[in-house]
């Protein structure tokens, strides 16, 4: 089936066949993006941040502009008429004349699936509370894909804030749908990946799971590390979270003994789950991560509009 006009809410919007058409597109790009310059020409991408953001809006940005397409938006709802009150439902039915593609981030879950459904263009889940973050997982499949050559039989540790990081929640939906794969959930016990969650991928895709609080204890075995930031503006009290920020400190002597080959992603931003002196280890993907976001959001655009 044809992406064209499609909404990306969630990441299991897309069968597998689909996501792999994405990344094979990103790919080419990657390898020469010279041959996409204008494709987008005449396009326009709005992105309707109400929430902070870095990575997720530049990286769109940046892939409808290397497209050779346009963009306008807001990165704070303030100076938009949301301050006038204006509902989602009116801002969408008006951008949606604007543009010919909506990247949406909102601090309410489901956001983005109401606003698809006022909207005759495609609607992209740029993140919605402390829900799902499907374009992330794009970016994060792409990478183990491109690393690792394939994803396949892998052990996978989702390490940090996985009650609220949104981050982790579409990426296991995800990968639990791809061949062999394990999962250690490595958090303390306030910040544990939702049942409803867990349950699920359990019972669609009959994947393991084994939940620990020790990084420690299973850092050797995996074969990629997923570190995620304690999510401090989702806390109903700060006490809370300053009891649990220094959860996990990820340094070199950690990862002394871990697989040669271990991958060490985290979506980014960080604030002291790894210390800089990983920076400099080979195993450390983060930032190519981030990078890899570009590509995989140019082709994501590219098949939404329907111009791959
Ligand atoms: C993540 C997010 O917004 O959920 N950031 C991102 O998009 N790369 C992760 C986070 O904020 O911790």
């Amino acid at each position: 089936m044809s992406l064209k006009g499609r909404h990306l809410i969630d990441p299991n919007d897309f069968t597998l066949e689909e996501l792999n058409q994405i990344f094979e597109l990103a790919h080419k790009m990657e390898k020469n993006p010279q041959d996409y310059s204008d494709l987008c020409k005449g396009k326009i991408l709005a992105t309707l941040f109400y929430e902070p953001s870095t990575r997720t809006k530049f990286s769109f940005e940046a892939a409808m502009l290397r497209l050779g397409g346009s963009i306008l938006g807001f990165a704070d709802a303030n100076t938009s008429s949301v301050k006038k009150g204006e509902s989602i439902s009116d801002t969408i039915r008006v951008m949606d004349g604007y543009s010919d593609i909506v990247v949406m981030r909102h601090p309410r879950e489901g956001a983005p699936k109401l606003a698809s459904n006022f909207s005759s263009v495609p609607i992209i889940n740029g993140g919605d509370g402390g829900h799902q973050h499907p374009t992330q997982t794009l970016t994060d499949l792409f990478t183990i894909n491109n690393l690792k050559g394939e994803i396949k039989n892998l052990r996978i540790a989702l390490c940090g804030d996985l009650k609220y990081g949104r981050t982790v929640h579409s990426l296991i939906k995800t990968l639990a749908r791809y061949e062999g794969m394990s999962f250690y959930l490595i958090s303390p016990g306030q910040l544990q990946m939702p049942v409803y969650i867990k349950d699920y991928v359990k019972n669609q895709y009959n994947v393991e799971i084994i939940e620990t609080e020790d990084l420690e204890d299973v850092i050797n075995k995996v074969d990629v590390l997923y570190m995620t930031r304690i999510q401090r503006e989702r806390f109903f009290n700060e006490e809370d979270y300053l009891k649990l920020k220094n959860s996990y400190i990820l340094t070199s002597d950690k990862i002394k003994n871990a697989k040669e080959n271990m991958m060490i992603m985290h979506p980014l931003p960080r604030v002291n789950e790894i210390d800089y002196s990983v920076d400099d280890d080979k195993r450390a993907v983060y930032f190519k991560q981030a990078k890899y976001g570009v590509y995989a959001r140019m082709s994501l655009i590219a098949h939404l509009l329907g111009v791959n």
